[in-house]
């Protein structure tokens, strides 16, 4: 399969409709009864006592837990017209939001096993009531309905044809609020797994130069301006970082900028996210096994991009600028040396002790360069470091900010979606190791703390305007197949980008 067709697979999307109904008034092919933990009672189907009772037995039987991820499948009996599915939630609380994300992940996952047309699913009275818990439950049941099988000749993931969401008639439903978030949700999980499909793209049909055409031709139809840099243009802009550490590759880099003026009148908010499409290390050669995800190194870019791509489908009203770096990191007769200098575009010399410290070589050049057009603020994603693994795990994103508002907004977008976050510190003696003999600074610290000394390192090129930086290196990839998540790469934070973008009228 070439990179034209996962193109096309990546923009499908599943068509989800609402209807408000009595559970009792509907009967359809296969109905799918999600249920929380917590409701004992399968209150979902009290107005009907005889699927009650039959669905009970089970509960009862202990045959259904309703844990997260569970699924039972019944075959109808007569009143039935088709068959029927109790599918787990899971606990209601806490952590409501990835609760939610998870079960409808699952829950599609599951079901888009096999080719289906129409399915319909019951939606708890709680569920309703949970801000926010429909908008996720939706935006995993759609984000699972790709897999990451793109090179794969037989489908192992299909997509389920029409998601029909029933929902109780109820004083003070808006119906007009529901649909809305409905459309919202399979916007995101479209754009979730535009970026998951970047991810898992293989490094050879995703060199910088295809994948600035892939997100120049997603995003300029949808209004979005991009810019793409070659190599002569990056270099007469002295995109130092970026051209030290393309020497070593045959591929040619790129420099893409995005740009959504849905509101044209605010300051921009710019997102800057590294995009090396294959990270071999360098000179400072990774092992192997270290080196096998390593297509993985451009998630940052992708998950910017992605956004883009949801904010312009939604036509949301901010300002948004994005700064994507993209190269291979490679080891070619021309690959930097240790002991290489590099003059940054804004200035700054810098000392290359590892060659595999090279995401925040070219994130320095994007994030000046970003700087210079005067945000009113700057976020960057950045698979950066190992380090923030050790200290976080694999599910958690390391977050750093030299602003408190600005932290707090992208702390609330993350509760959201329960795409999670952890501030680590960014104080001043950590930026000490950083500290080099012949040049401003040198490209890696000591020992300890790498998650951090790396944000430090960023932190000198973001001209002291409000900034966060977000180590995705952990949740931006899934090692595994689980019931809740497909291996490979996750999209993760392009849902709490747009909630971030949704939240904001300003910026
Ligand atoms: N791309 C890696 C970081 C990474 C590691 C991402 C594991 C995803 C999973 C980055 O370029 C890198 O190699 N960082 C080095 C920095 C070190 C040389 C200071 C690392 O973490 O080892
Ligand atoms: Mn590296
Ligand atoms: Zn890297």
């Amino acid at each position: 399969m070439d990179a034209d067709t996962c193109f096309l697979e990546l923009v499908r999307i599943m068509q989800i409709t609402l209807e408000i109904a009595r559970f009792v008034d509907v009967n359809p092919e296969f109905l799918v009864i999600p249920v929380f933990e917590e409701d004992l009672d399968l209150q979902a189907t009290a107005s009907d006592p005889s699927r009650g009772t039959r669905l009970r037995a089970l509960r009862e039987a202990g045959e259904f837990k309703a844990g997260v991820g569970e699924l039972l499948v019944l075959y109808p009996e007569s009143q039935d017209r088709g068959k029927l599915a109790l599918a787990g939630l899971g606990k209601q609380a806490p952590n409501a939001s990835r609760k939610a994300f998870q079960a409808g992940y699952a829950l599609g996952k599951r079901l888009g096993g096999r080719s289906r047309e129409v399915i319909s699913l019951l939606i708890p009275q709680a569920a309703v009531a949970e801000p926010g818990y429909l908008r996720n439950l939706t935006e995993g049941i759609a984000a699972s309905q790709a897999g990451s099988g793109l090179y794969k000749k037989e489908a192992e993931r299909f997509t389920i044809r029409e998601l029909q969401l029933i929902i109780p008639p109820q004083d003070g439903l808006d119906r007009a609020a529901l649909e809305r978030e409905i459309h919202q949700a399979s916007v995101v999980a479209g754009s979730v797994n535009w970026a998951r499909n970047l991810v898992n793209l293989a490094p050879q049909d995703k060199t910088p130069r295809r994948l600035a055409e892939l997100i120049h031709d997603t995003l300029a139809p949808l209004g979005v301006s991009v810019e793409v840099w070659d190599e002569e243009r990056i270099a007469r802009e002295r995109l130092g970082g970026l051209l030290g550490v393309s020497a070593g590759t045959d591929a040619p880099p790129r420099m893409v900028l995005l740009e959504w003026k849905g509101n044209p009148e605010s300051p921009a908010l710019a997102l800057v996210g590294k995009g090396v499409t294959f990270d071999s290390g360098g000179l400072s050669l990774k092992p192997s096994a270290s080196m096998e995800d390593m297509k993985c190194d451009m998630s940052g870019a992708a998950v910017v991009a992605a956004a883009f791509q949801a904010v312009a489908t939604l036509g949301l009203p901010v300002h948004w600028r994005g700064y994507l770096p993209l190269t291979e990191n490679m080891t070619g007769a021309h690959a930097m040396k240790l002991g290489d200098v590099l003059t940054m575009r804004n200035g700054l010399t810098v000392e290359v002790l590892n060659t595999d410290a090279e995401g925040r070589l070219i994130l320095a050049d994007a994030l000046s360069y970003a700087a210079e057009q005067k945000p009113a603020a700057i976020v960057d994603l950045a698979t950066l470091t190992g380090a923030c693994l050790v200290a976080l795990g694999t599910k958690i994103a390391g977050l750093f900010g030299n602003q408190q508002e600005l932290k707090a907004r992208i702390q609330q977008a993350s509760e959201q979606t329960g795409e999670r976050v952890w501030e680590l510190p960014l104080d001043d003696d950590f930026a000490e190791p950083l500290k080099s003999h012949f040049a401003d600074c040198k490209n890696i610290g000591g020992k300890w703390g790498g998650a951090i000394t790396a944000a430090k390192f960023l932190e000198k090129f973001v001209g002291g305007l409000p900034w966060v930086h977000l180590d995705i290196a952990g949740p931006s990839w899934s090692e595994s197949d689980s019931s809740t998540a497909d291996a490979g790469g996750t999209g993760f934070f392009v849902r709490s980008l747009v909630r971030l973008a949704e939240s904001s009228r300003s910026a």
